[in-house]
């Protein structure tokens, strides 16, 4: 480090997914959520970890930091908080007495413990939660100037903005205001299905093509005042978050006709059919959002981030048919990439640095901003554990890796810098063939250890995605679903219609039949060789040999773990599950070749079912 550099640390923390991020000159240097350090999933505590290694990765200490950005205001949010539930009283008692004494315990006095984690006395600023986003969606994009659009949960007050972003400006122009909130409502119908609130989102958009948009109606009649320019009001006679510890009341149970779901009782057609209605929901307002924000900037381009902006199905419906010739959506789009902006925030817009963007290339890098694995380090992880490999030369790795998927191995990846996001993009992945009819299963059961009624994601080269896929837009962070190739797809029976979750999702609805859901549609991820070369290599090399550049790439962790950071957390992992190789840097192991774990944890117990 040069003594002119200036280097800005970004932190989120105390919501959901705390994260670090580091800036050099305007260069994201690093960035990681601390679940991955902790090993606890959606890791809400002060993000000692992922700062640590942020500065590790900087070579620097905190007093050399000169600025420390954190990602939202955290007087205005305990505002926010206080009036809720004084506006509540005496319904809103309990939720308060639970929450309040740990607000001013803790997350009030943000400054003073950023003092005291970092032993940093500089500058600390605090921009709002939805500035965070917007900054995070715009300064990383590749526009030099673009419609900016934020949707989430709730910050302070905000739950969804709009603005522009120019050069080394944003401005956000206007604002919807808590408790009405497209991430809120989409909560309580995620909580209404059964699933976890803040992390089961997206099973309930994975559920939605099982259902018909039977209660899109009565949810735009009853729960929603939705105007043509994709503002609303939700109405609070059937949600109870703003007082009570639930997010919905009897009434909302009552509107349905059915009680929430348990976790333990099965997924009916009902919970399909409001999975399909609120999801339908969402997509419309995403949509008039969308409309209402281009007429309003006339800006060519749209920039996206907030939880809600993880609604691939919704990213992928503006980009088909909104007015936006191109779309941009912040990989971490949730509270983690809250300090990514910030840290933006404070390079462009606080010290006023310029920033130019050729139209083309972002600088995220991919994504590819988490620790990195020397050879070395590898190499002595793997001795010391006495553990069995061969080392592939970087020519060798690309076709070996490409064969063993071939003959229907399910190979662990683990290459290069972790990602920062919720989304597994080619550096700690689980890889399998799209083509193969038991893959879902074979991948479902023996190593994520799940049912899911969700099929797995496909990586695609860049230059091949249209041909598999209605898209020619290009998908670096799998956060776009569009169809499959109708030429590339199979009707299914009537019979097989009638089937429900795996059992339909296992019959071969296309010649992609592991990455193409009942809907026909598929998560995407394009693979660009600038970004990741040796997974593209490895998707040409399989190309090459099958006729094919789409594999299966899942998140390389188990049902209900962080994705792994460490090799020692890929190899723990993969001796838990029956994943056939490990490729790990250029190490290969082979499961028939490896010895038992000794002393393992009851894993499957310890960690909290998804
Ligand atoms: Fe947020």
């Amino acid at each position: 480090m040069a003594k002119s550099d200036v280097n800005i640390l970004g932190i989120s923390a105390f919501y959901h997914d705390s994260a670090a991020c580091l800036l050099r000159d305007g260069k994201i240097l690093a960035a990681a959520q601390e679940e991955r350090f902790t090993r606890k999933k959606h890791d809400a505590a002060f993000p000692v970890h992922a700062i640590e290694f942020c500065l590790k990765e900087g070579n620097l200490a905190a007093q050399d930091l000169a600025l420390v950005a954190f990602y939202d205001k955290p007087f205005l949010k305990f505002e926010r908080i206080m009036e809720t539930y004084m506006s509540a009283c005496p319904y809103g008692l309990s939720s308060f007495l639970k929450a309040v004494p740990m607000w001013i315990k803790k997350k009030i006095w943000i400054k003073d413990l950023i003092q005291e984690k970092l032993g940093y006395q500089g500058k600390i600023l605090f921009p709002e939660h939805h500035e965070s986003h917007g900054a995070s969606a715009f300064f990383p994009s590749p526009f030099q100037e673009a419609a900016v659009l934020t949707i989430d949960g709730v910050g302070e007050w905000a739950t969804a903005s709009y603005g522009t972003g120019k050069a080394n400006r944003l401005d956000l122009l206007a604002e919807i205001h808590f408790p009405h909130s497209l991430g809120l409502i989409y909560s309580a119908f995620t909580y209404y299905a059964g699933f976890k609130v803040n992390s089961g989102e997206y099973k309930l958009m994975g559920l939605a093509p099982y259902g018909e948009p039977k209660f899109k109606d009565l949810i735009l009649k009853e729960l929603i005042d939705l105007k043509e320019d994709g503002s609303f009001r939700l109405n609070l006679r059937y949600f109870d978050y703003c007082a009570g510890l639930r997010m919905i009341n009897k009434r909302f149970e009552n509107l349905f006709g059915a009680p929430a779901r348990t976790v333990e009782t099965r997924l009916t057609q009902h919970y399909m059919d409001v999975a399909r209605s609120i999801q339908d929901v969402t997509e419309e307002v995403m949509l008039r959002m969308a409309r209402h924000v281009h007429k309003e900037t006339g800006m060519k381009n749209l920039c996206l981030a907030g939880g809600v902006a993880l609604n691939c199905v919704g990213n992928g419906k503006i980009l088909r048919n909104g007015p936006f010739e191109k779309i941009w959506i912040q990989p971490a789009a949730g509270d983690a990439g809250g300090a990514l902006g910030a840290a933006c925030l404070a390079w462009h817009q606080y010290l006023e640095n310029p920033r130019q963007a050729d139209g083309v290339t972002d600088s995220q890098q991919g994504s590819f901003l988490g620790p990195m694995f020397e050879r070395n380090d590898i190499k002595n992880f793997l001795d010391k554990q006495g553990i069995h490999y061969t080392e592939l030369s970087n020519a060798d790795l690309p076709p070996t890796i490409a064969d063993l998927l071939a003959q229907e191995n399910v190979v662990g990846w683990f290459e290069g810098r972790m990602e920062f996001g919720p989304r597994a993009l080619g550096a700690r992945s689980i890889l399998g063939d799209a083509r193969s009819a038991k893959m879902q299963e074979t991948m479902n059961l023996k190593i994520k250890f799940r049912e899911s009624f969700r099929p797995f994601a496909p990586s695609v080269t860049r230059e091949s995605v249209s041909k598999y896929f209605e898209l020619e837009h290009e998908s670096p962070y799998m956060l776009l679903v569009a169809p499959v190739r109708k030429e590339l797809c199979r009707e299914m029976t009537a019979e097989e219609q009638k089937l429900f979750g795996l059992k339909k999702l296992n019959v071969v609805r296309s010649t992609l039949p592991a990455v193409t859901h009942v809907d026909y549609s598929a998560r995407i991820q394009t693979v660009d060789r600038n970004q990741n070369p040796l997974f593209y290599d490895t998707l040409k090399a399989f190309e090459k040999m099958n006729g094919c550049s789409v594999l299966i790439n899942t998140s390389f962790n188990v049902r209900g773990e962080p994705i792994v950071c460490t090799p020692e957390d890929a190899y723990r992992c993969f001796m838990r599950t029956n994943m056939d190789y490990l490729i790990i840097g250029n190490f290969l192991l082979e499961k028939k070749n490896q010895k038992p774990l000794e002393k393992d944890i009851d894993w499957l117990r310890e960690f909290e079912l998804d």
